[in-house]
């Protein structure tokens, strides 16, 4: 059994977590989450100097709630573990030294956490997650990728998003319906009341410079833009924004064109169990249509659990207990952070001269 102090500050949640696992069972002993939420949205989206200085600000508290809340002494922690890429510099750094510094003072081993293994970590938590290997659908604000994952954690990026991320599409779309940020939560509660296949918007791809398109990769901001001209034509017109009918058409159109590419990925790769995480996976249309579609061709989907789709550190320490128990992984004090870093990279981070 071990046991890990997680923290994650890599945009606009501070968290601070205690998990622990037992062979193949994760448990969250505390999972405290302050969201800057209320600070950014008046910016319409997340200024990264503002939340460097909230994280600052919220972590001492956080980290002294979540000790609280899991009734485990410091002491009996095992590794402190952080995200320490990608992200925002300025907020990953706040994470990244309180951690080492913690470890530092406690004697404690530390691990330097890939946010996106964080994320797709979180499937830990569900019961029956797949034990062999999986595609992962991770799709949140800065990131839409398909991510094969080996029993060794392998991973191999084989789709990507060419420009807007899903998540940030659905901030955009938000933004310019006046729905506020983040637009995904507000996109889904207007969508409930409109008619999902009132416009005809488009499903973009990206060529491919031999010919065709590229059949696993994104691309999002042909359709915020195709939202916005028919916004604009609208009100050219003098009639009123049907703000629900754009809202659910834009939703199915973004759900489809996810659901479409992952299942071919995994068919094209003989892999019968896909994950599906990150912020967008909160999506209740995206989460039905993945479990009906996959369905269709034998593929066993598995959601992260909705509590846990948006960031948290919970997912964070998951990811530290995995690689705890593949092997006893550990980063140097040494390793910094990086706003940038693909997951097919992550391993680097447990190498004895830190690539950052
Ligand atoms: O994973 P996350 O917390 O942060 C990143 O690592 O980026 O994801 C945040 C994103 C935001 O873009 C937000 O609009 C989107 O997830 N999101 C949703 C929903 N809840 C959050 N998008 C669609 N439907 C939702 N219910
Ligand atoms: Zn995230």
């Amino acid at each position: 059994m071990h046991k890990v102090l997680a923290i994650e500050t890599s945009c606009d949640e501070t968290s601070v977590s205690i998990v622990s696992n037992i062979n193949d069972t994760y448990t969250i002993h505390s999972n405290i989450i302050a969201s800057q939420i209320k600070d950014h949205s008046k910016w319409g989206g997340v200024v990264p100097e503002l939340a460097a200085r909230k994280h600052l600000e919220s972590l001492p508290f956080v980290l002294e709630e979540a000790l609280k809340e899991s009734t485990i002494n410091i002491q009996e922690i095992d590794v402190i573990a952080s995200t320490v890429a990608p992200g925002l510099v300025g907020c990953l750094r706040v994470g990244s030294i309180t951690a080492r510094s913690l470890c530092t003072l406690h004697s404690k081993p530390f691990l330097g956490i890939h946010h996106l293994e964080g994320h797709l970590s979180s499937i830990l938590f569900s019961e029956n997650y797949p034990k062999k290997s999986f595609l992962t659908l991770l799709v949140s604000g800065g990131h839409t990728e398909l991510i094969k994952v080996d029993e060794g954690r392998e991973m191999k990026r084989l789709g990507k998003s060419f420009d807007d991320a899903a998540g940030e599409a659905f901030d955009k779309v938000g933004r310019l319906l006046g729905l506020g940020y983040p637009g995904g939560p507000a996109i889904e509660k207007i969508a409930k009341e409109g008619n999902p296949l009132k416009f005809d918007l488009p499903k973009c791809k990206i060529s491919d410079k031999k010919g065709g398109f590229l059949k696993y990769d994104f691309s999002f901001s042909g359709l915020k833009t195709a939202v916005l001209r028919l916004v604009e034509k609208i009100n050219l017109d003098g009639d009123k924004v049907p703000v629900p009918d754009i809202a659910a058409s834009f939703e199915r159109v973004v759900a489809e064109v996810l659901v479409e590419r992952t299942i071919k990925c995994a068919r094209d790769h003989g892999l019968d169990n896909v994950v599906v995480v990150g912020g967008v996976a909160a999506n209740n249309t995206l989460r039905k249509m993945m479990i009906s579609e996959a369905s269709k061709k034998s593929i066993k989907v598995h959601l992260a659990p909705l509590n846990l789709c948006t960031d948290n550190a919970a997912m964070i320490g998951a990811a530290a207990l995995f690689r705890l128990k593949l092997k006893e992984h550990q980063s140097s004090l040494k390793l910094g952070v990086s706003g940038r870093l693909s997951i097919d990279q992550a391993t680097t981070l447990y190498q004895k001269n830190p690539p950052f």
